[in-house]
């Protein structure tokens, strides 16, 4: 099947992580033309560069430095030209939750200026590109997290980062549609995915058994699960009339559990 990506340059953030990296390999093998970001180490994308060293450019990035995201797209526009899709990818989470009581201000802003206001950095030179260049199509992909839908307690910082990305896609798919007419914005939830953000809690035994009893497929998601909702989403072909839309990714999960039933048994006392 052509997906129409071959003609594509897409920057993906985040591209080092576990599911950047999925994305961009996926995006590789269809043909598009890649700029792909770290923050720490570029080491996870050595294998993808050296089996597509011309389709392929690898830029360090903090997203959280507008100086930094400017120079990503200035970069970006000279190797490949226009950028057609942004993959707004990279986060971090904290390994260890807080009561919001116990949650320090600098935890909090860390964490909403790499997810929030990082993907508003990436999404606002990534729209000055579409002003700078012409063209008909072009697609924003945010990426959530259920957590931004069902809550996450001891993890409010980043729940709140997430959710936000719902309003980010409500308005900027109505401001896309000026600069390209046919551009789109769409948001991929991810739930657990086996990555290095979520290794500790899905190699925990208690934990996973926990978020399994939320899942009807009885399974935690892998990159290629997310990538693909991505690619999809990526490609004027297969999603040329799909723009405001939530793809959730989790298995058909809902809701969390709670309480375990002991605790809910010694609260009865
Ligand atoms: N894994 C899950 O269970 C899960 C569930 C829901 C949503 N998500 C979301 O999916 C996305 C990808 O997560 P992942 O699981 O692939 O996590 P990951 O393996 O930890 O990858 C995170 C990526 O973000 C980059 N990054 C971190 N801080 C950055 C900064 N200040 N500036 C630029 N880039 C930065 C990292 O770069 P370096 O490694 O080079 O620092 C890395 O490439 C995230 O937005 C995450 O919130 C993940």
């Amino acid at each position: 099947m052509d997906t129409g990506l071959s003609e594509k340059h897409v920057i993906v953030t985040g591209a080092s992580g576990g599911i950047g990296l999925e994305v961009t390999r996926m995006l590789l093998t269809e043909g598009a033309r890649v700029t792909g970001t770290y923050n720490r180490s570029a080491k996870p994308l050595d294998d993808v560069k050296k089996d597509w060293p011309e389709q392929l450019r690898v830029v360090k990035v903090d997203q959280t430095s507008e100086e930094e995201v400017r120079m990503l797209f200035e970069e970006a526009n000279r190797s490949f030209g226009r950028v057609d899709v942004l993959v707004a990818n990279a986060g971090i989470a904290t390994h260890e939750g807080k009561a919001i009581q116990e949650m320090t201000l600098e935890q909090w802003e860390k964490t909403l200026r790499v997810n929030l206001t990082g993907t508003f950095l990436c999404s606002k030179y990534f729209f000055a590109n579409l002003e700078k260049f012409s063209g008909d199509t072009a697609s924003l992909i945010l990426v959530g997290s259920t957590a931004g839908y069902f809550g996450e307690a001891w993890y409010v910082d980043y729940s709140t980062s997430k959710s936000a990305m719902h309003g980010m896609m409500m308005s900027l798919k109505n401001e896309i549609v000026h600069l390209a007419p046919k551009g789109r914005v769409n948001l991929v939830n991810p739930g657990w995915t086996m990555t290095s953000m979520a290794e500790e809690a899905l190699t925990d035994k208690d934990m996973t058994r926990r978020i399994l009893q939320t899942i009807p497929m009885r399974k935690t998601a892998v990159p290629e699960d997310i990538a693909g909702a991505i690619l999809y989403l990526a490609s004027d072909k297969l999603a040329g009339h799909v723009s405001g839309q939530t793809i959730t990714v989790a298995g058909g999960m809902e809701g969390r559990v709670l309480f375990t039933q002991e605790e809910i048994d010694s609260a009865e006392g």
